[in-house]
């Protein structure tokens, strides 16, 4: 600091008071974002300690000119009180707040948080999706809990049919039941929406099956409908067979056997050729080179009717399929219970 008869510098610059004022700001700024205790100390002896900005102005007015003393010296004033608050007021926040005494190592390693990997049964519905939607299906989906009218007597199913029974179902005490199956929401589809329709319906589905190697008594199934002019057993047959390629490999083929389900007519079951084997016969196809994968057929006209269709006018197709029974047979998965126990040295095998 240096005291010329042409103004006072400080710092390497002459300090007038417009100066002054630019510097009484930085110094409340710097006080405002000190991160600790030692930080504002350095802020205080910086500008208000004996080798700092303060004592010079003040040692300097002296040497000012009176017109501009007086401004320099209500300023000089402004620092000691302002900026001394500040401080004061700051230490104390710091001392008492939660940032106060912690002083933080930033170079300690910091806490692992490892990602997550999808669970088996998403990763099939999310494939399956994105198949279906390259064939131009949209995901639709509906409640756990439904309506017997829809899970059963809209699928053509009568009320004497076994899968009715309280051994099969669960019933609840409203009447509704958990659904025991993707179905219904077929039906919920249709009620609310004309032909063209292309949905899968994905979902968690309930029956009252004692759980074993193969068996659970919730268990997810995805639901395919498609309802349109002219749409054909050789559509579905097609569809399938996209489907089975891409899910499970390119060269698996699909074959049907005839079946029985009250909501299509005619009804198949849909076998996928072994992936593994290539349909030469192992253990995972059980030495048939077949494993089955899906119920399907023609929607029955009886359901047309039931949501207000006019069966002579549109045809249609529907499938159902388990996902876990898709997940154990494409990653050679055992057991049904290993996809539900949560097991994390399981689940981290798909990334
Ligand atoms: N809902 C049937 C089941 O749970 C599967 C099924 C069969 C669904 C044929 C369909 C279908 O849509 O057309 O066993």
């Amino acid at each position: 600091m240096a005291i010329f008869r042409d103004g006072l510098f400080f710092w390497g610059e002459m300090m007038n008071s417009e100066k002054l004022k630019e510097t009484l700001s930085e110094a409340l700024a710097e006080a405002r974002v000190a991160p600790d205790i030692e930080g504002l100390e350095h802020v205080r002896i910086k500008y208000l300690g004996r080798k700092g900005l303060l004592p010079g102005v003040m040692k300097g007015l002296g040497g000012l000119p009176p017109a501009e003393r007086g401004e320099m010296g209500k300023l000089a004033n402004r620092l000691k009180t302002e900026l001394g608050g500040l401080l004061d007021q700051r230490r104390e926040e710091l001392e008492s707040g939660a940032m106060g005494n912690v002083s933080f190592d930033f170079t300690l390693p910091g806490a692992w948080h490892a990602a997550g990997t999808r669970h088996p049964i998403a990763r099939v519905i999310e494939d399956a999706a994105a198949i279906f939607a390259r064939l131009g299906f949209t995901v639709a989906q509906g409640p756990d809990v439904e309506t017997a009218y829809r899970n059963f007597e809209a699928l053509n199913t009568p009320d004497y049919h076994p899968s009715l029974d309280e051994q099969d179902t669960f019933w609840l005490e409203s009447g509704d039941l958990l659904r025991t199956q993707t179905s219904p929401v077929q039906i919920r589809v249709m009620e609310s929406t004309q032909p063209p329709i292309r949905v899968i319906t994905p979902g968690r589905c309930y029956r009252r099956d004692t759980t074993d190697a193969t068996h659970s008594a919730s268990f997810h199934q995805i639901e395919g409908l498609y309802v349109d002019t002219r749409v054909s057993l050789a559509d579905l047959k097609a569809t399938m067979g996209y489907f089975a390629r891409e899910m499970m490999g390119p060269g698996v083929g699909v074959r049907f056997r005839p079946h029985f389900f009250p909501f299509t007519e005619p009804s198949v079951e849909c076998d996928f050729s072994c992936h593994v084997c290539a349909g030469k016969g192992c253990r995972v196809c059980k030495f048939s080179g077949w494993i089955e994968i899906a119920g399907a057929g023609m929607v029955d006209p009886r359901v047309f009717k039931k949501v207000g269709y006019d069966p002579t006018a549109v045809t249609g197709f529907a499938f159902g399929m388990g996902v876990e029974r898709i997940a154990m047979v494409k990653y050679g998965i055992p057991d049904i219970r290993m996809l539900y126990d949560n097991d994390i040295r399981f689940l981290k095998q798909f990334a």
